[in-house]
C-alpha cells in the first residue's frame, strides 16, 4: 500500500510522513532527498544546473541509497554512490540549486523509476511533489499538505536550527521558499499540484499531531490497522 504525501516545501511533510509511517508500521521514502542528492552530485562534478541532459546522466549513473540507524526501522541516512550526503544535502547551496535539477525531465524520469521500484517493494509513505499525480497515481491514499509561506519559513528556520545546517535567517528562508514554490508550481514537467483525488489539508494553525491523527484516521478507513 502507498500513502502519498505531496505539498510545498516546509508544509511539514517530512515530520508527518515519518510519524505516520512509524504509527502504521510502514516504511517511508523522502523523494526530495533524491533530487537533493542529484543536485549535490552535480555541484560536486561541476555540471551546469542548466544542462538538463548532463543532469539526467548523473541521475542514471548514480544510485541513491537509504539506510537505517541501528534500532530505527525508518531510513535516516542518504547516500549517493556510497557517499553519505545526509547533512550535505540540507545546505543553503543545495536549497538554491535543487529546483533547477528537479525541473530537468531526464532527472525526473530516472528518479521516478527508482521511486516506483522502491515503493512497490512494500508498504510506504512516500513524500514529494508529484507522488499522487505522477509516481503513484494509483496510491490508495493521497494527501496534499499545505501551510502559509510565513508558517513554512518559521518551521524551516526552527528545523535548520535543530539540525545545525542550513540558513537560520528568516527573511532568506522565506524568500527561498517563495522562489522555490514559484519554480516548482510553474515547471512543465510534473508541476506541484494536488491530484484530483487528494485530500487537501492546510496545517497552518494546526499542530503536526492533529495532521498525523487525521492521516492515520484516513488510512484506517482504507483498511490499515493503526
Ligand atoms: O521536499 P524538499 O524540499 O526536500 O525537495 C527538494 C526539491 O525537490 C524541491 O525543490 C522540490 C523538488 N521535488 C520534486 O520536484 N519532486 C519531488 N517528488 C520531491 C521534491
Amino acid at each position: 500500500m502507498i500513502i502519498a504525501i505531496d505539498g510545498p516545501s516546509g508544509a511539514g511533510k517530512s515530520t508527518v510522513s515519518k510519524a505516520v509511517a512509524r504509527r502504521l508500521g510502514f516504511s517511508c521514502l523522502d523523494t526530495g532527498a533524491m533530487y537533493r542528492s542529484i543536485a549535490w552530485q552535480a555541484l560536486q562534478d561541476g555540471v551546469s544546473l542548466e544542462d538538463g541532459e548532463a543532469l539526467g546522466r548523473i541521475a542514471d549513473m548514480h544510485e541513491i541509497g537509504f539506510s537505517h540507524e541501528p534500532g530505527d526501522p525508518l531510513p535516516r541516512r542518504v547516500s549517493i554512490s556510497g557517499v553519505d550526503v545526509t547533512d550535505a544535502i540540507r545546505t543553503a547551496e543545495i536549497d538554491r540549486s535543487v529546483s533547477a535539477v528537479a525541473a530537468a525531465p531526464a532527472v525526473r524520469q530516472a528518479l521516478v523509476a527508482q521511486q516506483q521500484r522502491i515503493g512497490r517493494a512494500g508498504n510506504y509513505v512516500v513524500e514529494g511533489r508529484d507522488i499522487g499525480t505522477a509516481v503513484f497515481p494509483e496510491a490508495e491514499l493521497k494527501v496534499f499538505l499545505t501551510a502559509s509561506a510565513a508558517e513554512r519559513a518559521h518551521r524551516r528556520v526552527a528545523q535548520n536550527e535543530r539540525r545545525g545546517v542550513g540558513s537560520t535567517d528568516y527573511a532568506e528562508v522565506l524568500a527561498d521558499i517563495e522562489r522555490r514554490d514559484a519554480i516548482d508550481s510553474s515547471r512543465d514537467t510534473s508541476p506541484l499540484k494536488p491530484a484530483p483525488d487528494a485530500v487537501q489539508m492546510d496545517s497552518t494553525g494546526r499542530t503536526i499531531e492533529q495532521v498525523i491523527e487525521r492521516i492515520c484516521a484516513l488510512a484506517q478507513e482504507k483498511g490499515v490497522h493503526v
